[in-house]
């Protein structure tokens, strides 16, 4: 092979993680999380994060989306210091450059599956319509077409999930992260949940987060990583399946 064309066929970097640091202080002990943790994400990739419960897979996924600050080291977003920039820069990151999927849905349990799903574009300025016609774009695509006026508790697990994903998604962000998305669904909603994402990232190539205990969606992702001790490591995905 002819390498004078690798600079052309470089996947750009989205994100940078540098040398993270983070630990929790309680009176009886200092908790060390991330001790020099360093991921790299390239622009549309699938990255699979493992790692045993309590190890820190959710610390990590607050530093990268900005909800939580290391006590040291970076997040380069396209070269960017996310926690260097004012406040301002902060909000706007975390509410237009990345969406947040949790393991509990976290939706507004008075609001329909229409409004949660608009709520990200309404603080973003998004006029109303615009916002209310995107989120039931992402509603239908989803197959929530019938669903789109229920609340929380007239949704089942997969699809309230689904309604996440799109609200998640409302801002159309170059990252998405997703905290053990599918840690409350059963085989048939998380393998139709993870369909869906992949269809979503090969369409738009948004680059995905998924922390997930399990090492079939696991290996679905392009490459896994497994955190452990305070720092991630590759995991080859021949030896999760
Ligand atoms: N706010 C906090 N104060 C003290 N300890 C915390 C706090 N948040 C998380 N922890 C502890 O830090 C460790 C890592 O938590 P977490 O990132 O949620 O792990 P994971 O998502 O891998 O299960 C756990 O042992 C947890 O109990
Ligand atoms: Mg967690």
């Amino acid at each position: 092979m002819n390498n004078s064309n690798s600079q052309e066929l470089a996947v750009p970097c989205l994100l940078d993680a540098v040398d993270l640091h983070k630990s929790y202080k309680t009176s009886k002990q200092v908790l060390n999380v991330l001790s020099g943790t360093h991921l790299k994400l390239n622009t549309g990739e699938m990255l699979g994060v493992i790692g045993a419960s309590g190890v820190g897979k959710s610390t990590l996924l607050h530093v990268l989306g900005g909800l939580d600050r290391p006590e040291s080291g970076k997040v380069l977003f396209r070269g960017e210091d996310i926690f260097a920039k004012g406040n301002g820069y902060l909000d706007k990151f975390r509410n237009q450059s990345v969406g947040f999927v949790f393991q509990f849905f976290n939706l507004l349990s008075d609001f329909t599956a229409l409004e949660n799903a608009m709520f990200p574009a309404l603080i973003a300025r998004v006029d109303e319509k615009e916002s209310r016609d995107r989120a039931e774009q992402l509603l239908v695509q989803m197959g929530l077409k019938d669903r789109l006026l229920h609340k929380p508790s007239e949704l089942s697990g997969g699809e309230s999930q689904r309604v996440a994903l799109a609200r998640g998604l409302i801002n159309k962000p170059d990252l998405l992260l997703a905290d053990e998305p599918t840690g409350n669904l059963d085989k048939k909603a998380s393998d139709s949940l993870i369909e869906l994402i992949q269809s979503l990232n090969s369409e738009h190539q948004q680059t995905v987060v998924i922390v997930t205990h399990s090492q079939r969606i696991a290996s679905k992702m392009d490459r896994v990583m497994e955190l452990t001790g305070g720092l991630i490591n590759p995991v080859e995905k021949s030896l999760i399946i």
